[in-house]
Order: structure tokens, then sequence, then C-alpha cells
């Protein structure tokens, strides 16, 4: 059975924690696009490493350049701020053996933080832009702030766009099948919801890609 979801959130939709679809819209929850996980590094005013573990992107570009959009980036993070001051920033992509290490960023949130080291990662000096790169990342993008705009209004999240200035890529990462495993990129499916009645368990996984055909 297809269900049609309109723009309005249905009232019986309960909410599973205070302010659940003001910060995301109910669309997230009964579409359960995955996204890939990375880790977003900035510069505190301090100097010190800031990071931020992310998911909701995009990654496309032509001739003309190759762009890092990003539409769920909330407006209260350090990570937002930085961006805005600096202009710039690094993405990160780590395999899902370093999930407790993201996730421990985000406990290691203070101002006086290094939050790489404090989590158990390392930085690695950037090409081109100020802000490291995660050593251990199969795959970073460095980043200039190309736009940012609150598409709803709201003043709750923004998207963030960027455009990679510098993309290191690790050597051994070269095959697809490997990228789609355990090596490889880390996805996020976030606390699915049933469509009609809005229940649902409040848990979301971190998953892999699984090859169905490598060609
Ligand atoms: C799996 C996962 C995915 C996340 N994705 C995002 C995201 O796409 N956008 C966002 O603003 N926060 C996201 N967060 C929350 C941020 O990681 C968190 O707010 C972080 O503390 C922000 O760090 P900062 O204030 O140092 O920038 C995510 C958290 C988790 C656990």
């Amino acid at each position: 059975m297809k269900t049609e979801i309109g723009m309005k959130r249905p009232a019986h939709f309960k909410e599973y924690w205070p302010g659940m679809y003001n910060f995301f819209s109910h669309y997230e929850y009964v579409s359960n696009v995955p996204q890939p996980l990375f880790l977003i590094t900035t510069l505190k005013e301090n100097g010190k490493v800031n990071a931020c573990f992310h998911s909701w992107s995009a990654f496309s570009g032509d001739s003309g350049g190759f762009y890092a959009v990003m539409p769920g980036l909330m407006k209260h993070t350090h990570t937002y701020k930085n961006i805005l001051r600096d202009k710039e920033f690094c993405i990160n992509f780590l395999s899902v053996e370093h999930y407790e290490a993201c996730q421990a960023t985000i406990k290691e949130n203070d101002e006086d933080n290094d939050e790489l080291e404090a989590a158990g990662l390392m930085a690695e000096t950037s090409t081109v832009i100020k802000p490291p790169r995660v050593k251990e990342a199969f795959l970073s993008f460095e980043c200039k702030l190309h736009c940012d705009m609150d598409l709803s209004g709201k003043n709750i999240s923004t998207m963030v766009i960027g455009q990679v200035v510098n993309a290191v890529v690790d050597g051994n990462h070269d095959n697809a099948a490997e990228l789609c495993g355990e090596k490889g990129f880390m996805y996020y499916v976030h606390a699915p919801k049933n469509p009609v009645t809005g229940d649902g368990e409040n848990a979301g996984a971190i998953a892999v890609l699984m090859p169905a055909r490598v060609e």
C-alpha cells in the first residue's frame, strides 16, 4: 500500500522528543533516504580544531566546479559559526570502524578542546585551507564556502554549499566493491516512522553499502 503525505505534519504523529518535528520535517522520518556520514572539520576562533559528525548532503558538479551541498546544517552548531567566519571547511569520510570516534566528537564539544585529539583521531595539515583534514579519512574534500541559504526561512537549519578546492583520496581506495563495504562509506538512516501511524522505534541505523552488482 502506498501512502501519500502532505506538507503539513499529520496531527497524530507524536513527538518522540521535544521539538523533533521542529528541527526536522516529518518527511525526514517517513522517507528515510540514507545519507552518507562524514566529519566536518573547521577551526574555532581560538585556533583549536572543531569536528562535527554530519549526514544530510549531496556531492556533484561539472567542469566549472564540484560542490558539497549540505542542506541540513543546524544554525546553532559551532561548525556553522566557524564556516561563516573563516569561509572554509574540510569534509572527511571515515569508515565504520571510526564510528565511535566520530560520535565522541559530539561529546567533546568544549571551546578549549581540540575535538579530533579528544576523540582519538589525528589531524593532518590541509593543502589549500586552514582547517585540518582527518588522517584516518579515506577521502577528504577541502572546501571553500560557496553560499549559504536558509531554505525554510525558520532560522533553524541552513544549506551550506562548499566548493571543493582540493580532494585527497587514499591510494588504496580504488575499488568499487571495497568502497561499498566495511572499509567504505558510512551511511545514516534516521529513525524510521510508520507513514500511516507516525509510530516507530526511535532508533536509526548506521549502515554500509552492499554491492548488488559490480560492472
Ligand atoms: C549520525 C549523526 C548525524 C548527524 N548529522 C548532522 C547533520 O547533518 N547536521 C547537523 O547540523 N548536525 C548533525 N548531527 C549533530 C551534530 O553532530 C552535533 O550537533 C554536533 O555536536 C555539532 O558540533 P559543533 O557544534 O561542534 O559544530 C549529527 C549527529 C549524528 C550522531
